[in-house]
């Protein structure tokens, strides 16, 4: 016999719950215990029933709703919570996500994001994700340093952090100039030499212990060596065996890279289950994008693997975004806002961007993207109209579009 994972949807819309059920009902071991309307006044009736599963919309009366969905999180300890939103805005996805929501999908829904949701959260519940499967394996990369890599990588980690609760590894694989400890502010008394050197001794309590956490976070830092020679005996098997190990025990794993496609890196990059590959709105930028893609196609890795992000964003750019997307045959996925005070202000004290500045266009910049890198939210993006702009394209040889 099966377990049957007891399912309710609060949603105002009629409409909206019909289509809920619908889907649902494609979903196997799904057992629709009761539907309603609100979630403020069927609180106590839907804590009675200890649902598995809680759909919810959170479309109107917003706040209070939260508020209840933070009361169900706290009280239901085995509910898992699915947000509904017409609201796409970051700052109510990152809300929910602390308030509870496991996961959290912009309406009008879209049937295969829906039903792929409820069965990531019925392995939850069911225990089918094991712990390597669960674990995502993020690098940042870009074959031109200075760009913004480091500073990508660790306030991204940092915010994945502080978002999910779930332990992130942040690892410094820039054995020539590794500046992730610098810009936390951190001395740590390990580094990857000395893990690469005890991997037979490698355990949760090992790992937990020698990589050096961050304040009272679920973040850990693990160093790049302190000098070359220890640094040049790290093998690319090493490297391999070293993401292995911390997918067991993480649940994000944030690399940051040197800027050149040697050996370990590109094991890295081999190892990850997705690639942020840096670019800032120029030409050089750009033709060096070009050839890191060139290069991702020969080693066989899949579009979706990629997510091209553009740093250093200003509206006024002489190059725009649809130029790029077109030269490069690939879509941007993020653009992180050029604000070169904040940054430098956090870089020069050793601190996050968010705790410099946590009301600026970078702060939230890095807490939409962990929300969008976490695995608890779903984004459809929107498809864009490409504008053409010759003057642009005619330096490039044109690029296929997926
Ligand atoms: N969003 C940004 N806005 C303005 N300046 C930035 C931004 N991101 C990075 N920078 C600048 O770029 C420099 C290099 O960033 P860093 O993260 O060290 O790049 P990389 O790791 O690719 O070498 C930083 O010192 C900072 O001055
Ligand atoms: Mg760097």
């Amino acid at each position: 016999m099966s377990i049957k994972i007891d399912t309710v949807i609060i949603e105002p819309d009629s409409t909206s719950r019909e289509l809920i059920r619908t889907y649902l009902e494609k979903v196997e071991d799904i057992n629709l215990i009761g539907e309603f309307d609100d979630a403020i006044n069927s609180y106590a009736q839907i804590n009675e029933m200890h649902p598995n599963l809680i759909i919810v919309d959170i479309s109107e009366r917003t706040q209070l709703t939260l508020d209840t969905i933070v009361k169900f999180s706290k009280n239901l300890r085995n509910s898992k919570i699915i947000v509904l939103s017409y609201n796409a805005d970051s700052e109510l996805v990152i809300k929910s996500l602390r308030a509870g929501a496991r996961e959290y999908l912009i309406k009008p829904l879209i049937e295969d994001d829906f039903i792929q949701s409820v069965e990531k959260i019925k392995d939850l519940i069911l225990g089918n994700i094991n712990d390597t499967t669960k674990c995502k394996v993020i690098t940042t990369f870009s074959n031109k340093g200075g760009i913004g890599k480091t500073s990508i990588a660790t306030n991204l980690a940092l915010e994945i952090a502080n978002l999910t609760n779930e332990k992130v590894a942040l690892v410094d694989l820039n054995f020539q100039m590794g500046d992730v400890t610098t810009f936390l502010d951190l001395n740590p008394s390990f580094d990857t030499s000395y893990v690469v050197n005890n991997l037979e001794r490698i355990d949760e309590t090992f790992l937990l212990s020698t990589l050096e956490k961050y304040k009272d976070t679920s973040l850990y830092v693990l160093a790049d060596p302190p000098d070359l020679e220890q640094a040049e005996i790290i093998t690319s098997e090493n490297i391999t065996t070293l993401i292995n190990v911390l997918r067991s025990v993480f649940s994000y794993v944030i690399i940051d890279t040197t800027s050149s496609f040697d050996g370990k890196t590109i094991t890295a990059l081999d190892n990850s289950d997705l690639i942020l590959l840096v670019a800032i709105l120029n030409l050089p930028s750009v033709r060096n994008c070009q050839r890191c893609f060139d290069l991702f196609k020969r080693l066989g890795y899949q579009k979706d693997k990629i997510k091209l992000i553009i740093n250093r964003y200003m509206e006024n750019d002489e190059i725009k975004i649809e130029d790029v997307e077109d030269v490069l045959g690939h879509s941007v996925y993020y653009k992180i806002p050029n604000n070169y005070f904040t940054i430098i202000n956090a870089i020069n004290k050793g601190m996050p961007v968010s705790d410099i500045n946590h009301q600026s266009n970078l702060a939230k910049a890095f807490k939409e993207l962990a929300a969008l890198l976490s695995d608890n939210y779903t984004y459809s993006a929107q498809k864009q109209v490409k504008a053409e702009h010759a003057g642009f394209m005619g330096l490039f040889k044109k690029k296929e579009k997926k």
